[in-house]
């Protein structure tokens, strides 16, 4: 288990090229895979979570080539996915598994998929209530809720599900389902969550219509394979971001990162809180708007984060509380419950590690009050083998007086490889 010390920093400066975003990643990999003809992926994450996905679909006998960030699929189409011999690991990754039981719900085959202890955790009726009503059969732990899971893929009936949460993972899931059902399967959800999985699919070929809060799409479509060019990760952005608005200097760009509208909540919260972030050079590349973000260091006040803001910033939420910890005045974050089914509670590891740097933070019963600026102190910190919780941490340390030490830091590689690589290239 690997501890990471950190030393505060005074600047920061420089341009870096966050890596792949984590969401567009797994869907390259998995349209790749459901796809007729090669698919090469350029700008993929190679973070354990994404080599998981590549993993499954090794398992469900696709030929797969990872070379650092460029990945070749060999698909032979939804048909060409064959009955995997082993158990479908999906390690710690909560987007494989979601996505993962949709496709293969309407696959003629049986499978069992595990994860990890966090994993076990974590919600997964979520997905397999509505993929049961669609006429799948799916075993698991306390009726379905948790893994491990089994299923037996079978001919379905397309559905028109409101989901209690604003969840891509939900929604995605059940479209791969509606792909292969007879008829057209709607999704709608309280607010419209990250659409990545509606744009790739449109990006392959396959007719998926666009509603204000969801999507809807028609059976017995076909994937065709493609070029996917990754954008940068805003999510792995957001910690960049954040260290260069609380340091006392910085001038940093960060090159190359999506900024899909679903996904742009935390650009929207630091604009807000008076920071001086700049969008430069804004494009589109394979369906996904992409820009630099230019930011330098500012004093900051606090805000309210709650209603449809949430999804477009759920996963930055633990850094944005590190953020909160310097701005003027209360900064409250709520309807913020889904935080509680993340990697880890993050209401609790959020508020419990901050607590150790001396933050003036409270949990609540749906997220968390955060009083500043308050000076932070170097600590020693636990990742609780959630990737953002150890980033977040990590950007505090920078900020406090005296050393810190980041305990199963390793968690980190979940998204981001080379993440302390990148802020020590940045601190002067
Ligand atoms: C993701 C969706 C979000 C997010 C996760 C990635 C995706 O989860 O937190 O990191 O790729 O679809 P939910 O859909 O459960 O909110």
């Amino acid at each position: 288990m690997s501890e990471q010390e950190i030393h505060p920093v005074q600047a920061m400066e420089g341009s870096i090229q966050v890596p792949g975003d984590k969401s567009i990643s797994h869907r390259a990999v998995m349209f790749g895979a459901m796809a007729k003809g090669t698919t090469k992926v350029e700008g993929f994450l190679p973070g354990a979570d994404c080599l998981s996905t590549i993993d499954v679909f090794q398992k469900l006998g696709v030929s797969i080539q990872v070379d650092e960030s460029t990945v070749h699929i060999e698909g032979k189409g939804l048909d060409g996915l064959i009955e995997p011999k082993e158990v479908l690991d999906v390690g710690n990754s909560g987007t494989t598994i979601r996505l993962l039981l949709g496709i293969l719900s309407g696959r003629p085959f049986h499978s069992v998929v595990v994860g990890d202890d966090s994993i076990a955790k974590r919600p997964m009726s979520r997905v397999t209530h509505p993929l049961k009503e669609m006429g799948v059969k799916i075993e698991g732990r306390e009726e379905g809720t948790y893994t491990p899971l089994s299923v037996r893929g079978q001919e379905m009936k397309a559905i028109h599900w409101v989901s209690k949460v604003a969840s891509a993972q939900v929604k995605s899931c059940i479209l791969l389902a509606g792909l292969q059902s007879e008829g057209t399967t709607v999704v709608e959800e309280p607010y419209l969550s990250r659409d990545h999985t509606e744009r790739m699919l449109s990006a392959f070929g396959v007719n998926v219509e666009r509603k204000p809060n969801g999507a809807a799409i028609e059976g017995g479509q076909t994937l065709q394979a493609r070029e996917v060019k990754v954008p940068g990760d805003i999510s792995s952005a957001a910690f960049l971001l954040v260290a260069a608005a609380l340091v006392k200097e910085a001038d940093v760009r960060l090159l190359s990162v999506g900024v899909n509208p679903t996904r742009t909540g935390v650009i929207d919260v630091l604009k807000e809180m008076g920071a001086n972030l700049t969008i430069e050079n804004e494009r589109e590349e394979s369906g996904e708007p992409v820009a630099d973000l230019h930011m330098s260091a500012s004093s900051l006040n606090a805000v309210t984060i709650d209603g449809s803001l949430i999804p477009r910033l759920i996963d930055e939420i633990p850094v944005i509380a590190v953020l909160a910890t310097q701005a003027e005045g209360k900064t409250v974050i709520k309807e913020a419950e889904e935080l509680k089914v993340k990697e880890t509670n993050r209401i609790d590891t959020v508020v419990n590690e901050l607590k150790k740097f001396g933050a003036d933070i409270e949990a609540t019963e749906d997220g968390m009050i955060i009083n500043g600026p308050t000076p932070l102190l170097g600590a020693k910190a636990e990742s609780y083998g959630d990737h953002r919780i150890g980033m977040a941490m990590s950007i505090a340390a920078l900020i406090a007086d005296g050393i810190s030490n980041i305990q199963n830091a390793e968690a980190i590689e979940v998204s981001y490889p080379n993440f302390f690589e990148h802020l020590h290239q940045l601190s002067k």
